[in-house]
């Protein structure tokens, strides 16, 4: 896929409403997050990630084992596209699907998660949404937060490219406590992968 735009390529795979994705959106369009969202892929068709890409003119394909009639399909069908479009970054943001290995091994140290809680706490399987912020109160605890890292074949456990504070308050609820903790999401994805195209 040739293209006259000089800005690195990256990709970003959504399953839900994708606003971290708008965020993304935003601050390449002001020229913030010097880079271009190349295409959005979501394993849910009705995705709202897909149509926030397709108002903003971004290619966005619905891909699934479904879709393309076998897990390993879908999984070429992923391949093919970070190749074709020379992607230099993957951002999951909120994709429910486990990533293929062979797709971190496409792009080592170079496929990057945001999660809505300070990993390893609050992480691994079930922690997705509001079920984290519910975990975090029930919990008691006093402080929660963002954490962007890099995807290794154990999943949550790659490393930790940056994480930020979120204050737990008396009263919050998972809706409340989770708005607080996107709004700080919305900050700091683009920040790390800003960083990370200038060192990759
Ligand atoms: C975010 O909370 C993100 O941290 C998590 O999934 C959620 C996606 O929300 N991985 P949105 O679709 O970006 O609004």
């Amino acid at each position: 896929m040739s293209t006259s735009d000089p800005r690195p390529a990256i990709a970003v795979l959504c399953s839900g409403g994708g606003s971290n994705l708008q965020a993304l959106i935003d601050r390449t369009a002001t020229g913030e997050l010097p880079a271009r969202i190349a295409w959005v892929l979501s394993n849910n068709g009705g995705a709202g990630a897909l149509e926030r890409a397709r108002t903003a003119g971004i290619p966005a394909y619905h891909v699934s084992g479904k879709t393309e009639g076998s897990p390993e399909a879908a999984e070429a069908r992923l391949i093919s596209l970070i190749r074709e479009h020379g992607i230099r970054v993957l951002v999951l943001a909120g994709y429910m699907k486990a990533l293929p290995t062979s797709v971190i091994r496409e792009l080592p140290g170079r496929v990057v998660n945001i999660h809505p809680a300070l990993l390893p706490a609050f992480g691994g399987r079930g922690m997705y949404g509001h079920h984290v912020h519910e975990a975090v109160l029930a919990r008691g605890a006093q402080w929660t937060g963002v954490t962007i890292h890099l995807l290794s074949e154990a999943y949550d456990e790659g490393p930790i490219l940056r994480q930020r504070v979120v204050a737990v308050r008396p009263g919050d609820t998972p809706e409340s406590l989770g708005a607080r903790v996107l709004v700080v999401e919305h900050d700091t994805l683009w920040r790390e992968i800003r960083s990370l195209l200038e060192r990759t």
